[in-house]
């Protein structure tokens, strides 16, 4: 049995498995792998500048005939530097979080299927009004930035296939397995979209320290904050927090974000341990759905265990069985 549907069919992939544009962790070796095992690999560009996009798109294009794609964020990203990218004649483009507007009349001049990624109701509706070709609904457990008072995956889901019609849904948030791919597709999604299960893999940018602490985690030591951007001086906007593992300055400014935005003396304390290197330079981005990530395993790999065990999950679901 082939995961056969109508993203697979509008995408031209094998498998309903997408992989996050995780700014910083998702180059073009990550989106390369993915896609040759089947799914599609996405860049995460996030509000990197052209010459980046260049590089990083450079590589995917020579590793992979499949077809593969790109993401930024609405609220950061130049057009240049997506029309830069829409040079390398990617497949996708996926905007989130912010107006996707300024980047349209650019993408809709070429092929790329444009992939919109919607936080809340009020997002969904401004996706399909500007025309989105999929919508890619996040759920609160998602690693990375969400919606501050975000909707769970299981119940924003179907809340959004009721109102999408025939534009295909990807669920996000929350999915690191089979059974979660499974899940979805009976909830009537097109496919999922994983974030944290894919930093998990050697082809991710990021270092082995965040491996480890990625598979050493469970979903309980992960937490939605702003907290850390706010003592990074990210510039994210406030309405979008960040689930990250547990870190000793989200102990320590929980719920005073007003009070730390004013304290310059905390953010240089911030700076100072991070170059002591007491702190990770970057907070590590990690979902819910992490309890079951206990290896980092090859990205190809992992998209055809992926699209097996869901097939296998489907299958025991229909038959009336449990999981052995
Ligand atoms: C390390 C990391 C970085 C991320 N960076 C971005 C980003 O730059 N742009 C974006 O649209 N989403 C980003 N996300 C969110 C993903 O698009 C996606 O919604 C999320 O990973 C899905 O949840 P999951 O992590 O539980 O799979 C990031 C997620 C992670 C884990």
């Amino acid at each position: 049995m082939a995961l056969r549907t109508v993203f697979t069919e509008l995408l031209g992939v094998r498998h309903p498995i997408v992989s996050a544009p995780m700014g910083g962790a998702a180059g073009g070796e990550l989106a390369a792998a993915v896609s040759n095992g089947g799914g599609l690999g996405l860049v995460g560009a996030s509000r990197a500048d052209a010459d980046w996009v260049s590089d990083e798109l450079a590589i995917v294009s020579a590793r992979t005939e499949k077809p593969w794609g790109v993401g930024f964020l609405s609220w950061g990203a130049d057009v240049s530097a997506v029309e830069r990218a829409l040079e390398f004649e990617p497949d996708a483009i996926m905007l989130g979080f912010g107006d996707p507007r300024p980047f349209l009349p650019a993408i809709r001049a070429t092929d790329a299927k444009l992939l919109l990624q919607v936080t809340d109701m009020a997002e969904v509706e401004d996706a399909l009004a500007v025309g989105a070709d999929v919508l890619v609904v996040q759920g609160a457990e998602s690693g990375g930035h969400g919606a501050r008072q975000g909707r769970s995956t299981l119940t924003f889901v179907p809340a959004v296939l009721d109102r999408a019609g025939t534009v295909p849904v990807l669920a996000a948030g929350g999915i690191s397995d089979g059974r979660g791919l499974a899940a979805v597709l009976a909830l009537g999604a097109a496919g999922a979209m994983l974030g944290t299960r894919f930093q998990a893999t050697p082809e991710a940018t990021v270092n082995a320290a965040v491996h480890a602490a990625v598979a050493a985690a469970t979903g309980a030591d992960t937490e939605r904050s702003s907290v850390l951007d706010i003592i990074r001086d990210a510039p994210w906007p406030r309405r979008w927090t960040a689930r990250t593992l547990r870190h000793p300055a989200l102990d320590r400014w929980r719920d005073r974000e007003t009070e730390l935005a004013q304290d310059n003396s905390a953010k240089s304390d911030y700076r100072d341990a991070v170059r002591r290197g007491d702190y990770p330079a970057e907070p590590v981005w990690a979902g819910e759905a992490i309890d079951n990530i206990d290896a980092v395993v090859p990205a190809r790999e992992l998209v055809e265990s992926l699209a097996a065990e869901a097939e296998a999950a489907l299958l025991r679901a229909t038959a009336g069985r449990t999981a052995e």
